[in-house]
């Protein structure tokens, strides 16, 4: 296929770096503003707050901190969260959550037990639980996704937590809440029906054909105590689990009836770094997310069924240390509150991986409505505290921030010319990777854009079919010449800047996209 215009050339031409010399790649792309893939929902900007290292205490909750408000929240991290754009919030875990009872973590604080936390090794004071939680995310402006524990607890433990979230008054446990000083019940929309519950690390764990009896009958029986909840049946927890994806087809013939969502799991870590395989990860992703869509569709049809399932895609990041150095951490870590664990730094290489990862949750919106980037705070983390001191950022938080921002409204079909190489496992992997979004209401088309060429820049090139094109409202590229740089404290190495360039030709937008970059180009349009 070749979409080739002149005016790419033309652009070429005019380019200082062309004129010197540079060679240059060529994408060629045609959207149109008919074909649309779909309406993008605002909670895949989400993201993860489990109990585990200092997520919670010193990163989200820390009393005594300069910044700290009344309630121990941490004021300049709530800032932040805002500013990145967070929607949604995954809660309380993870892992932690198949050993947790939420009443733990409800009543009077100095009452509340101190456990053993034996999913992460480390000790819970349960001085954060439900209602501080619901605090921070009434004040953190996000929409709350709730997980309840399969592993050592089961249908009663789910229900009575429902019950004190969601029912006003006059039963058991609707009652304690309000003696809790919590009057109106939090209607909490979304829960989790366990954590990776395929894995054998899995407090808990179990077999397909024992989650999904157990996910069917907690979800009939949560669903009997408010009928407007929505559930999320536990999907793989990798796309390289041995389970997968008879995992999915097998518990899917129990839950499809009762559940809403099915979720999806996946981290990729750094020990790919620096090989081109380290960003073609991303087409792993999409495979993954592929397959499991097509798993949910065959349970549908086995089940004549006329419903869709979609996916809560709620765990996701990238690594930037091995697995098996976040489990030596682990097992050396002796017993204490909030131990430092997996403090991971990222660099920029990271972040076009990361920001790869985010760009399929836009390509499939018609599937993937809910995706929480793990974890929010200090854990592979975007945003970094120190305990009693600052706050920083990692390049990973400034593509989600502006995705979050402007990747708002309608996915458009692409058709790309694009040249591409190949790497171990994957046989064509674009250069460029992209998504287009249609916001009707800024009457804007936004392109995200990476380039995965560690050597040359590419010439890309957009003919907006069915668009009248005004302006480029903003051009913003993150790039760096060493792709391992990070930011630190007090060294924000590591950033978007604006930048001038792109040109508008007719219906036709071209720039140049620098050597591994990430892009965002805003296009003013009218129809
Ligand atoms: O890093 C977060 C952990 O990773 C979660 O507890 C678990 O669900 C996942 O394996």
């Amino acid at each position: 296929m070749n979409l080739s215009t002149g005016f790419t050339v033309a652009v070429l031409q005019e380019n200082q770096q062309y004129a010197l010399g540079r060679s240059m790649k060529k994408a060629v792309m045609i959207i149109n503003k008919d074909f649309k893939k779909g309406k993008i929902d605002k909670r895949i900007y989400g993201s993860f707050v489990e109990h585990m290292g200092r997520v919670v205490y010193s990163g989200i909750y820390e009393p005594g901190h300069p910044t700290a408000d009344e309630d121990g929240f941490r004021q300049d991290v709530l800032e932040k969260v805002k500013e990145m754009g967070v929607t949604a919030v995954r809660y309380p875990g993870g892992n932690f959550v198949s050993c947790y009872d939420w009443k733990d973590g409800v009543g009077p604080v100095k009452e509340r037990p101190r456990r053993l936390e034996i999913a992460w090794r480390a000790i819970e004071t349960n001085e954060i639980g439900t209602n501080e939680f619901m605090k921070w995310a009434e004040k953190a402006e996000i929409e709350p996704v709730f997980a309840v524990n399969l592993g050592t607890k089961g249908i009663e433990n789910a229900v009575s937590f429902v019950e004190y979230c969601n029912i006003p008054q006059g039963t058991f446990y609707s009652d304690m809440r309000k003696s809790h000083g919590v009057e109106n019940p939090y209607g909490i929309q979304t829960w989790c029906l366990g954590n990776e519950m395929d894995g054998d690390w899995q407090i808990g764990h179990k077999t397909a054909e024992e989650y999904g009896r157990l996910a069917q009958e907690t979800a009939k029986a949560m669903k009997q105590v408010d009928s407007s909840i929505k559930v999320v049946s536990c999907g793989s927890s990798k796309s390289d689990m041995a389970t997968y994806p008879e995992w999915e087809a097998i518990t899917l013939n129990y839950t499809y009836d009762y559940v809403d969502y099915i979720s999806l799991h996946q981290y990729y870590d750094g020990q790919d770094k620096g090989t081109p395989y380290f960003l073609a990860q991303s087409l792993d992703m999409e495979r993954y997310i592929k397959t499991v869509i097509g798993t949910c569709d065959y349970v549908k049809a086995k089940k004549r069924s006329d419903k869709e399932l979609y996916i809560s895609f709620d765990e996701w990041g990238v690594w930037s240390m091995a697995d098996v150095e976040v489990a030596a951490q682990v097992d050396k870590s002796p017993w204490q509150v909030a131990p430092n664990l997996s403090e991971q730094i990222y660099s920029m290489e990271d972040a076009l991986l990361f920001a790869s990862m985010l760009m399929n949750f836009l390509k499939y919106a018609d599937r993937i409505k809910i995706a929480c980037q793990s974890l929010l705070t200090n854990i592979s983390a975007a945003i970094m505290t120190e305990k009693g001191g600052g706050i920083w950022v990692q390049p990973i938080f400034y593509p989600f921030s502006y995705t979050s921002r402007y990747g708002r409204g309608t996915v458009l079909e692409e058709v790309l010319d694009c040249p591409s190489y190949s790497c171990d496992l994957f046989r064509e992997v674009p250069y460029v990777d992209s998504v287009t979004v249609y916001n009707e209401d800024e009457h804007e088309v936004v392109f995200f854009l990476i380039n995965r060429s560690e050597e040359e820049s590419v010439c890309f090139e957009c003919e907006l079919q069915g668009f009248e094109v005004e302006e480029i409202a903003e051009q913003v590229t993150m790039s760096c010449t060493d792709k391992k740089m990070t930011n630190l404290i007090c060294h924000d190495a590591v950033k978007p800047h604006r930048v001038s360039g792109g040109q508008v030709k007719e219906n036709r937008v071209a720039c140049e996209l620098e050597p591994l970059s990430w892009n965002m180009i805003r296009v003013k349009v009218r129809i």
